[in-house]
């Protein structure tokens, strides 16, 4: 290349006009600072009207001594052009590149930005925990209908025509019986969970251990420790030679393992009407160990469910032979269990689903 250069130099050094031209058209491909005109400056130099043609077309009127020198400078002129324009142009381009390679650059070893993940309400996550604990000691996770009859939810539960929990007050009806229908096909929105106990006793053989969450309703005003829909879990165990001793040590293994070992359990006598014996379980408080405070009000104790030996009576209407097996049930709040856990003091934040509360668990 440099001596293409040179020798057209010196064919150019007597000859101003050619060495203008040489001058230019190097000069011009010097020039180029980008891709577009390095493209017409291919045109202008190297096209039909460019000024190295032009310098070829000049050969027609030169003296015949002339026209070899000035054939061999054309050619070389030509060839040093083409030479420089590639020379720009792959100059350009792998500059372009760069600079592009730069402003894309993507730095592969940042942390990645999490995407906001979903979650299980804590509702449901306790829940598990209540159903998992049982799940571990043999027993069937079952559901059973929310629109229940009252035969399920009230009658075959023992609980007779004039008991308390069947005013309008506690309970929503969906179809209230009329003259020609018995009270026990009125359907009603479930008051407790039991129901399934009876449906399960009804539609299975012992020896049964079934555990049932689920939602219920009633008529409650809402508030702090209140909601017209709730949740509970229910669970009963029916076998041969089923006594008080199971009930607590089960209950006892449980609220240890849900609320932590070092919670004392204790058994209080209560009344259900589906049950009989029937008591209510405490766990020592929280918050002050059972020496009172405001969380238990004072007393060292917060309840936490209710159970019994189940009644005779339950298993007349089931049709289980009550000579032969002997059962025990209970009952809990999902709500109330998942306060008493995290601190939660206004049971509405369950249902108000704002994700900054709900986030935390
Ligand atoms: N059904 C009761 C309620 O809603 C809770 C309960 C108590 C369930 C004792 C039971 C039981 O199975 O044996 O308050």
């Amino acid at each position: 290349m440099e001596d293409k250069i040179a020798r057209l130099k010196e064919i150019a050094s007597n000859r101003p006009e050619m060495g203008a031209v040489v001058d230019g058209a190097l000069s011009s491909v010097e020039s180029c600072s980008s891709l577009e005109e390095v493209k017409d400056a291919r045109v202008k130099l190297l096209g039909k009207k460019g000024s190295v043609t032009a310098l070829f077309k000049s050969i027609g009127q030169a003296p015949p001594e002339e026209k070899p020198l000035i054939g061999e400078a054309g050619n070389l002129l030509r060839t040093v052009v083409e030479e420089k324009l590639d020379a720009k142009e792959r100059e350009l381009r792998s500059r372009e590149t760069s600079e592009r390679m730069r402003r894309e650059a993507l730095d592969v070893t940042l942390p990645g930005r999490r995407p906001p993940l979903g979650r299980r309400h804590v509702l449901s996550q306790v829940t598990s925990e209540i159903t998992n604990i049982f799940i571990s000691m043999g027993y069937q996770v079952v559901e059973g209908p929310e629109a229940e009859l009252d035969y399920y939810n009230f009658e075959a539960l023992n609980t007779p025509p004039m008991h308390p929990a069947r005013s309008l007050n506690d309970t929503f009806y969906i179809r209230r019986a009329d003259a020609e229908r018995d009270s026990r096909d009125d359907v009603l929105l479930r008051t407790h969970t039991s129901p399934v106990q009876v449906r399960q006793m009804e539609s299975r053989k012992p020896p049964l251990y079934v555990v049932s969450p689920g939602k219920a309703y009633r008529r409650d005003e809402i508030d702090m420790t209140h909601s017209a829909m709730f949740s509970q879990v229910e669970g009963f165990a029916v076998d041969k030679g089923i006594n008080m001793g199971h009930l607590k040590g089960t209950l006892e293994v449980f609220a240890k393992r849900l609320f932590g070992e070092d919670r004392d359990v204790r058994f209080r006598p209560h009344f259900f009407p589906f049950t009989e014996p029937s008591a209510e379980v405490d766990v020592s408080c929280f918050v002050c160990q059972g020496s009172g405070c405001s969380l238990c009000k004072g007393v060292g104790w917060l309840e936490i469910l209710g159970c019994g030996m189940i009644d005779p009576n339950v298993f007349d209407y089931v049709g289980i032979d009550k000579e032969e097996y002997t059962g025990f049930a209970f009952g809990m709040g999902i709500e109330r269990v998942a306060m008493m856990k995290y601190g939660i003091d206004d049971m509405r934040v369950l249902y108000e689903n704002d994700v900054r509360f709900l986030k935390q668990f």
